[in-house]
């Protein structure tokens, strides 16, 4: 299979967050941001990130990043694109709510981003994930799974599309009126939901052999989806099942307001294979590091089973690691010839990346 990369060439941000402008060339390989505390090295990798569906690694509202005593703001992105050279600009404005995103001149929607490029990231926030809800975890999981399946970003707004409209079915005509109305939303839902699932339960199955292989010194952990259904009934179909926990959810869905049962509440099960201990229940060291393994496993398998790779965001990965790992991270990201753009208040521990790396100093 022949590996295509996707890489960006330069871009620029205007009033986003603390930098009024910034125009950068960089390197298709590693790149490291270099700069004080509060110099604008997230900010950077916030922007790159909105390339991707969603809000970003901050997972803030556009208003937000919106400079102080500005009301828009705008970035441009000049990349190698899966579908070639490229133009990504995006632009907000207060008023408006929402972005707005375009392709070589064309505008289209943030779910259509996946179809262009990818993007993983890790952030210190990440170090919890195992702690948190299950739709923090959910999410990081799909962020993974676009780039085995361009398509499940659309089909996850389509699903909650669909969900938002059983809502409001079961809420303005009650759960014994409308009956056929609902069977068609919820044949809708189900069709999604299937492939949602299987799409996730794929990546994970692909990222499980990469951990099983892969010989680093982080530990290897083993992935798992939250079962849909506490039994699945002999004879019924997946899809049956899923269709008849829609059926008898009605009622107590009405009542709640809200889906009680669905993909929408799948939860991305990690565990510390040789402690045999739920990663939530793992030290902090030991959390950041079956983090970094999943992530080291997702890009090995992304590299083995797609044709594009994504672009690798690491926000100060290296605090708090050993020598050792620092070496065995640095090893691995030269290795795999990824776009990488990393932050860092320092050179020093990471020396040798520097020396085969573009360093941006801000
Ligand atoms: N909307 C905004 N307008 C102006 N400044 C902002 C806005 N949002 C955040 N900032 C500020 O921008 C600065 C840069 O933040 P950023 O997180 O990018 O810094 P950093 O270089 O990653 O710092 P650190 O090394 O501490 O992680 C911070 O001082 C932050 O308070
Ligand atoms: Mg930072």
């Amino acid at each position: 299979m022949r590996i295509e990369n996707v890489y960006l060439e330069s871009f620029s941000l205007a009033s986003f967050r603390n930098l009024s402008e910034l125009l950068l060339n960089v390197s298709n390989g590693v790149n490291i941001i270099v700069g004080p505390n509060g110099s604008g090295k997230t900010s950077i990798l916030e922007s790159i990130s909105l390339l991707s569906p969603g809000k970003g690694l901050k997972a803030a509202n556009f208003d937000d990043m919106c400079k102080y005593g500005e009301d828009s703001w705008e970035t441009r992105f000049k990349l190698n694109s899966k579908l070639g050279a490229a133009e990504i600009i995006t632009n907000f404005r207060m008023q408006e709510k929402s972005r707005k995103i375009s392709y070589n001149g064309s505008k289209i929607s943030s779910t259509e981003l996946t179809n262009f490029l990818n993007v993983i990231w890790v952030t210190p926030q990440m170090e919890g994930i195992f702690s948190t809800s299950p739709s923090i975890r959910r999410r990081f999981l799909d962020r993974i799974v676009y780039n085995f399946d361009p398509q499940h970003a659309k089909r996850l707004s389509k699903y909650e599309h669909y969900v938002r409209e059983r809502n409001k079915v079961l809420a303005q005509r009650g759960w014994e009126s409308e009956t056929s109305w609902l069977g068609v939303i919820e044949d809708k839902i189900t069709e999604e939901a299937i492939a949602i699932s299987n799409a996730r339960q794929e990546a994970i199955d692909l990222m499980q052999k990469s951990i099983n292989c892969l010989a680093t010194d982080f530990p290897k952990a083993n992935l798992k989806l939250s079962k849909l259904f506490s039994e699945q009934r002999d004879g019924l179909s997946t899809s049956d099942c899923y269709k008849e926990e829609l059926l008898n959810s009605r009622a107590k869905d009405s009542y709640l307001g809200r889906a009680s049962f669905g993909i929408h509440r799948s939860d991305f099960v990690v565990t510390h294979q040789v402690k045999q201990r739920l990663a939530r229940l793992c030290s902090t060291g030991e959390q950041k590091a079956l983090l970094i393994s999943i992530i080291l496993s997702s890009i090995d398998s992304i590299l083995k089973s797609t044709n594009f790779v994504p672009i690798l965001l690491l926000d100060e990965l290296f605090v708090h690691l050993d020598e050792e790992r620092r070496e065995q991270l640095s090893e691995y990201i030269t290795s795999t010839k990824l776009q990488t753009f990393i932050t860092t208040t320092d050179i020093i521990g990471i020396e040798y990346l520097a020396l085969k790396s573009n360093i941006i100093e801000l």
